[in-house]
């Protein structure tokens, strides 16, 4: 399977899980696969199954023979035998000379019936009537909105996909990530370059180096092969350490960590003692607002699938527009200055085999103009962040940036700032790092004591690892740019996912963890994989105090 990767990388193109699902599933994967690179011609950036399929095609038509005349004669044989199936045994009418048409009625109908033209059945969500509620007077209202965008890759990208590329991010992810353990790490005060290892005879060693293997050995103990720009290091965790050897369960491939230990006697491997993460402080500063507004986070409303959750989104709509909910929560609703929007706002099409079951609006445009039509409904004093997701019509490769501008015009009656994923901005001064979630999945399988329906745990491993999706060749596909924006380089003081839709909230040394729920019910999908989201939920965050509610839209 590495060297079907690697065969691609080389050519500074991705291939994504399900591409890569496909050439696997061929009798012979390396030699489809030097089939492929060398009947491409262009290298994509990301390698999808509609690229291999027309490739396939092209070779396929260049080696059908063009029809001989023996060919032609099989294909009249087979029409005349059509033929004679639709007609029977007489021959086809044919009028003569006493039996002419008339053409002289020009009373008589003589129209030839056309087949019905069949239009898609396309069933938009209904766009319910807000009135205005007599005594809502929104605080929120009474703000300008102070949006302050940190860190964005879109407008910045730098990746073709070469290789050089590659080498670029790894280098720029190692010096982040390294001056982090360095200076915060007292553990790694005295670290050395790899190759400083083997040369003297030094007894405790500490080192920092990117991951490049990692394995359990047939005798139990934990193999980590740790990289920097001077060599290659073998470091071992033992199996009867247990505490250390719990902590390389949680290695995984592509990130940067610490290594203390010890040169073992014949100096081949290193020892682990203990391995450090690059992590967040205990103590972080966090930042608050001075004005008693809120933030709402309302994540994967897959706008245009049949699972569309179109009567709780209209409570939701109802309860934002002050015509909802107790006198609290019309409160509540009252203080919401931000609608944050991490990712899969509509459902998009081609996204995994089958789907086009699934959709309601089978247009992707479509699915926007919904979307779009939709949020004309959300107050005009909410300014709304958008950023997508794996499900949207950008390229899938992350960090992603944002939406083509023929999409943004599409929402130009509301106020809304679109960014790209993962992004950190800032809402009144309050750090938010906003991602959509796609290597929640990476996370869950390769470290055994994560789970994929625990998102919060898995948020709180990315901020120990600073780092949102190290690994890769996973379910995540990454862009190499030349600055990685997948480092966790500032501390937020809110940390969102959607993805998973689930509506958790958690907290993590001071940083408020939030997964962002969904506006989709269950799809057969998650229903095969016993997967029950917990959708139409939207938390909220008070900028003011860092108090943290959540709004319950399903039907009781
Ligand atoms: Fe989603």
């Amino acid at each position: 399977m590495n060297s079907i990767v690697k065969s691609f990388s080389e050519h500074g193109t991705f291939v994504q899980p399900d591409t890569l699902d496909y050439i696997l599933s061929k009798d012979n994967p390396e030699e489809f696969t030097s089939f492929i690179t060398k009947s491409l011609k262009e290298f994509p950036l990301v390698l999808t199954v509609d690229h291999i399929k027309s490739v396939e095609q092209v070779e396929t038509a260049k080696e059908t023979p063009e029809p001989t005349p023996a060919s032609v004669m099989e294909k009249k044989e087979l029409q005349t035998k059509v033929l004679s199936d639709i007609y029977g045994d007489k021959p086809p009418y044919r009028p003569s000379e006493d039996n002419d048409l008339e053409y002289d009625d020009p009373d008589k109908e003589d129209q030839i019936e056309l087949p019905l033209q069949e239009t898609p059945k396309e069933e938009m969500p209904n766009l319910i009537k807000i009135e205005k509620v007599k005594g809502w007077n929104p605080k929120s209202k009474e703000y300008t909105s102070q949006i302050n965008i940190i860190k964005d890759v879109t407008g910045g990208s730098t990746c073709e996909g070469t290789t050089s590329d590659f080498t670029k991010l790894f280098k720029d992810r190692y010096d982040v990530l390294r001056k982090i353990l360095r200076n915060q790490r007292r553990e790694l005060a005295n670290a050395v370059p790899i190759n400083k290892v083997k040369s003297g005879a030094m007894r405790e060693i500490q080192l920092i180096g990117i991951v490049n293997d990692v394995r359990t050995t047939v005798n139990g103990h934990r193999l980590i092969k740790l990289e920097d720009e001077t060599g290659e290091a073998v470091c071992i965790a033992l199996k009867n350490k247990r505490d250390v050897l719990q902590m390389s369960g949680e290695v995984i491939l592509d990130e940067i960590v610490g290594i203390r230990g010890q040169l073992s006697k014949n100096g081949d491997l290193i020892v682990i003692q203990s391995i450090v993460f690059p992590d967040i402080s205990i103590q972080n500063e966090k930042h608050r607002a001075k004005e008693p507004l809120c933030a709402a986070f309302l994540s994967d409303i897959h706008m245009g699938s049949k699972n569309f959750m179109e009567k709780e989104w209209q409570a939701f709509l109802r309860w934002i527009n002050g015509d909802m909910g107790n006198s609290r929560q019309k409160d509540v609703a009252g203080r919401i200055k931000y609608l944050v929007v991490p990712g899969d706002v509509v459902d998009g099409i081609g996204i995994y085999p089958g789907q086009e079951e699934e959709l309601a609006i089978t247009d992707v445009y479509r699915q926007y103009e919904a979307l779009a039509e939709q949020f004309q409904l959300i107050p005009d004093h909410i300014s709304i962040l958008i950023q997508p997701g794996n499900h949207d019509a950008v390229r899938p490769a992350e960090p992603q940036p944002t939406f083509e501008k023929e999409i943004q015009n599409l929402f130009s009656s509301n106020d809304i700032t679109f960014v790209g994923n993962p992004c950190y901005f800032s809402l009144d001064g309050v750090e938010v790092l906003s991602y959509h979630g796609q290597s929640l999945l990476d996370f869950a399988t390769n470290i055994q004591s994560l789970k994929y329906n625990e998102p919060v745990e898995i948020m709180k491993v990315m901020l120990r690892k600073r780092h949102l999706a190290p690994t890769y060749g996973g379910y995540t596909p990454l862009a190499p740019e030349h600055s990685d924006y997948m480092v966790i380089d500032r501390v937020p003081d809110i940390f969102v996912t959607g993805h998973v839709h689930l509506a958790t909230i958690g907290d993590y040394r001071g940083v408020t963890l939030i997964n962002a729920s969904s506006w989709q019910e269950q799809t057969s999908y998650q229903k095969m994989l016993n997967f029950v989201p917990d959708s139409a939920k939207l938390p909220i965050v008070n900028l003011k105090t860092g108090n943290v509610t959540m709004m319950d839209f399903n039907k009781k």
